[in-house]
């Protein structure tokens, strides 16, 4: 039960790195068990998300030398079996790319069905669908475990009938030694998509058309090994500025794709915040006040469902009433009541919540409900009255890293204690 003291109202300012995407690396990490050679990947985040598909990835067998903070090296050619152990998946959504990954290696994969945030029901049959297109066996299933073979797998068309990124990804992973050619309509078109896309055809794959809605995946018949650096993460770069905004802040958020934040950086423009745009880095400042908008969250170009709590913290501070349309997620309100102990007046009525600016938010104890909500509380308790403590951070840490050190750097009083050290104490 380690916790988050936060002492607020403190501006944020000067400048923060952003790390390697959480979203592209757990993507790109299974996809290293297609390759007939060392892969070595640059540029991972130092979360535990890494560390969990680095667990997989060990415990079936392949070689995985951490090089340092940023680099590991995975050799997949000492893998000896396709069964991803339970006590691991259930740590991570993403266990499940390893389907897509084993299968199309080696014609099977069984994997427990996997963990992560919860945001309602969280179906996979997309994913299952684009398998059974290609040819593949899936078979019911049996003690938690999804389990898929096939003789061979042979390209296919899929049509998605909602724009997934998970189902996109797993596809692409099972289709890339597929006779002949897998076309996936409906694509997802996300960052991460394209950075798998990228890493895969380094490898010697040979798929054209990521970042459109119709991705192309002509089947090899080996792939190599490679060395790939991971794309910025787009959400802790916009986590950090709707931070910079929420403290009445001037910061640089530096290693980023300026295109990838398009939708963030609009949003913010219309509550008032100036933003500057260079090559590599963005520089946010707050105006003098935060305006109302309105924020509905859809698939990339959109703007994204994982920056929709932390938005919803600054449409708590922003004069008027804002409405926010929830358009990926079925339940991805939890943190709502967390935020409202912190004076936040928000109505929740299905997808659509209802949001009226107060003059300030003020301290309270609060939950980390998953991920993107824990990153919401920190955001405004850093603008609050007073000191919070926030608990659960283990669902934070799983995406952001050095947090604690990233806030502190930039003026934030941050302090992450354990358990038995004493609670309520000013952070710095
Ligand atoms: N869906 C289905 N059937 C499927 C797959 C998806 O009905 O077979 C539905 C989902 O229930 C949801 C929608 O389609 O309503 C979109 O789901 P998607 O498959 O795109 O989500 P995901 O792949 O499980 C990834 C990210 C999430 C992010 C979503 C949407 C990873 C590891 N996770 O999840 O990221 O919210 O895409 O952009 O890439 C986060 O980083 O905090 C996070 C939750």
């Amino acid at each position: 039960m380690d916790k988050y003291i936060i002492c607020g109202e403190r501006r944020l300012t000067g400048t923060v790195d952003i790390s390697g995407a959480k979203n592209a690396v757990v993507a790109i990490l299974p996809a290293t068990v297609l390759a007939n050679g060392v892969c070595r990947i640059e540029n991972i985040p130092n979360i535990a998300d890494v560390d969990t598909a680095l667990e997989i990835l060990n415990s079936l067998g392949a070689t995985v030398s951490r090089i340092d903070k940023h680099t590991v090296e995975i050799d997949s050619r000492t893998i000896v079996t396709q069964t991803v152990p339970h006590d691991l998946a259930k740590k991570m959504r993403a266990s499940y790319y390893f389907i897509g990954a084993l299968l199309g290696r080696f014609g099977k994969a069984s994997v427990p069905m996997p963990g992560g945030c919860y945001f309602g029901v969280r179906p996979i049959d997309q994913h299952l669908k684009g398998f059974t297109a290609l040819g593949a066996q899936v078979l019911p299933m049996k003690n938690g475990m999804i389990s898929a073979c096939a003789d061979s797998l042979v390209g296919n068309s899929v049509y998605l009938d909602m724009v997934s990124v998970g189902a996109t990804v797993n596809i692409m992973l099972a289709a890339v030694y597929a006779e002949g050619i897998t076309v996936i309509e409906n694509a997802a078109k996300e960052p991460h998509i394209v950075d798998l896309a990228n890493f895969l055809n380094s490898m010697g794959a040979d798929i054209r058309g990521a970042g459109t809605d119709v991705i192309k995946v002509r089947g090899v018949n080996r792939l190599y090994g490679t060395t790939y650096s991971i794309i910025p993460d787009q959400i802790e770069a916009g986590t950090y500025m709707a931070a910079a905004v929420a403290t009445g802040g001037d910061v640089t958020v530096r290693n980023v794709i300026p295109k990838h934040l398009e939708s963030i950086t609009a949003k913010l423009q219309e509550m008032g915040a100036e933003i500057e745009e260079f090559d590599e880095e963005i520089r946010v400042s707050a105006g003098n006040f935060l305006r109302h908008c309105n924020v509905k969250t859809m698939p990339h170009p959109g703007f994204p469902t994982d920056m929709q709590p932390q938005i919803a913290v600054l449409l708590s501070m922003a004069e008027g009433t804002s409405i926010i349309n929830e358009g990926v997620w079925e339940n991805r309100y939890r943190y709502v009541d967390e935020l409202r102990r912190m004076g936040a007046e928000i109505q929740v009525d299905g997808k659509l919540a209802v949001i009226q600016g107060v003059p300030h938010l003020t301290a309270a104890p609060v939950k980390a409900m998953d991920l993107r909500a824990g990153a919401a509380m920190v955001i405004a308790a850093m603008a609050a009255h007073g000191v919070t403590e926030i608990e659960d951070i283990q669902y934070i840490e799983r995406g952001y890293e050095d947090l604690v050190e990233k806030l502190r750097g930039l003026g934030a009083d941050i302090r992450r204690v354990s358990e038995d050290e004493p609670a309520l104490q000013t952070a710095q």
